[in-house]
């Protein structure tokens, strides 16, 4: 099984610590020492069968991805360098073609996630991975906790698990016999609007997507092909273009450029009829905002999380980031305070998606 990690986001939401050119999976953002990237590298390490990782991330990002592998002393089995961003679709096609073994089984994992877990998350691993070595695309879905309109969500078609019957799925007819899974995805929605994610999550039958796929590669290019091959036929071009400088793979920026942007959710996870879903309760946390740094950090018996050098007095469910200063706070409750030497942001906790707002109004003002 080969781990291949997106490291493409820019994460504008953990703004003002996650900036452009150092979005925040290149950061400790947990408090520890590890950051992002490096936890998700160390999360599949041990993991028995998991072979040396393959990024694939902006070029912009080279050294960074390069330098933090270095670091915790993991050799990658390349670092996939994109010109432009043109989403997950494409970045999963490159990883897919390059491999020399056109049946590896990957295991997709965006760069800035946390597990709380791991044991639990190989447990779920080591059920998808019959599934995927039978051509299915397994996703892993969590139970949600709220109707995020962010997510992906998952029907589970609980009525009989699928089997694979010489080499092939076949939707098999026995009941179920376990709560573990893995099921037949019934149905896949990226992003519903409010309405619908209530109604999912009212019904309790959907799960969110976390994100993280285990297939085939040539499950995936056969996918494509069928649901976007403009996508393939693009990454196609793009890697006869390759060029390779020790362990970064360069594109012909021209063909990957002309490559339309889409998502796997939308461009394969939608459309196919090949998904499965194996239930994940690991602790998986997506680090989408400020408030869930909050969720995942060490709360004190006040409810704070605090990273840095940090003095409260009447603090409560707050969460503060002292990055090059001393932050001092008296009487605040339900606050986010982020102070990293150039910019201080002080928001409502309940209000951390408007981080984009700011972030938008500082790029037109260039
Ligand atoms: N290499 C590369 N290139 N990586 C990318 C690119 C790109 O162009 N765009 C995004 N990524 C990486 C991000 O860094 C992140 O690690 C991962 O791919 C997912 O991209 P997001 O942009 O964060 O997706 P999302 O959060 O909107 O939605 C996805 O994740 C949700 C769970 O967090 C979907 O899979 C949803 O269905 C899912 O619920
Ligand atoms: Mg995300």
């Amino acid at each position: 099984m080969i781990p291949v990690i997106l490291s493409g986001g820019s994460g504008t939401r953990l703004w003002p610590l996650s900036r452009e050119l150092y979005p925040k999976q290149f950061l400790p953002l947990t408090g520890g020492e590890r950051t992002l990237l490096q936890s998700t590298v160390e999360r599949i390490s041990g993991f028995p069968g998991a072979g040396v990782p393959l990024v694939v991330c902006n070029e912009a990002h080279r050294f960074l991805v390069a330098e933090q592998l270095r670091a915790m002393g993991v050799e990658p089995g390349g670092i996939l360098l994109e010109p432009v961003g043109r989403n997950t679709a494409p970045a999963v096609a490159l990883a897919a073609l390059s491999q020399k073994e056109p049946d590896a089984v990957l295991l997709v994992m965006p760069a800035d996630h946390v597990i709380r877990d791991v044991e639990a998350f190989h447990r779920a691993l080591a059920s998808g991975l019959e599934q995927a070595e039978g051509g299915a695309l397994v996703t892993f879905g969590v139970v949600p906790q709220s109707a995020h309109t962010g997510y992906g969500y998952i029907c589970a078609d609980r009525s009989g698990q699928w089997s694979v019957v010489s080499g092939q799925w076949k939707k098999g007819d026995r009941k179920r016999t376990t709560d573990n899974g893995p099921y037949a995805v019934a149905e896949f929605v990226e992003k519903p609007d409010e309405a619908t994610a209530e109604s999912y999550l009212a019904s309790g039958d959907y799960f969110w997507n976390s994100g993280m796929f285990l297939f085939r590669a040539s499950t995936y290019l056969e996918e494509l092909e069928r649901h976007a091959p403009d996508i393939l036929a693009a990454c196609r071009e793009a890697l006869a273009g390759e060029a390779h400088d020790r362990d970064f793979v360069r594109l012909d920026e021209d063909a990957f450029a002309r490559c339309r942007a889409d998502s796997v959710d939308y461009a394969v996870m939608e459309k196919t009829d090949r998904a499965v879903v194996v239930p994940l309760d690991a602790g998986w946390n997506d680090v989408g905002s400020w408030s869930s740094l909050w969720e995942v950090g060490e709360q004190d018996g006040a409810g704070n999380v605090f990273h840095g050098d940090v003095l409260a007095e009447g603090v409560s469910n707050t969460f503060v980031h002292a990055g090059q200063r001393l932050v001092a706070a008296v009487g605040v409750e339900d606050l986010v305070i982020v102070e990293t030497g150039d910019a201080l942001l002080v928001m409502d906790k309940g209000r951390t998606e408007e981080v984009k707002a700011i972030v938008n109004r500082l790029r037109e003002a260039g």
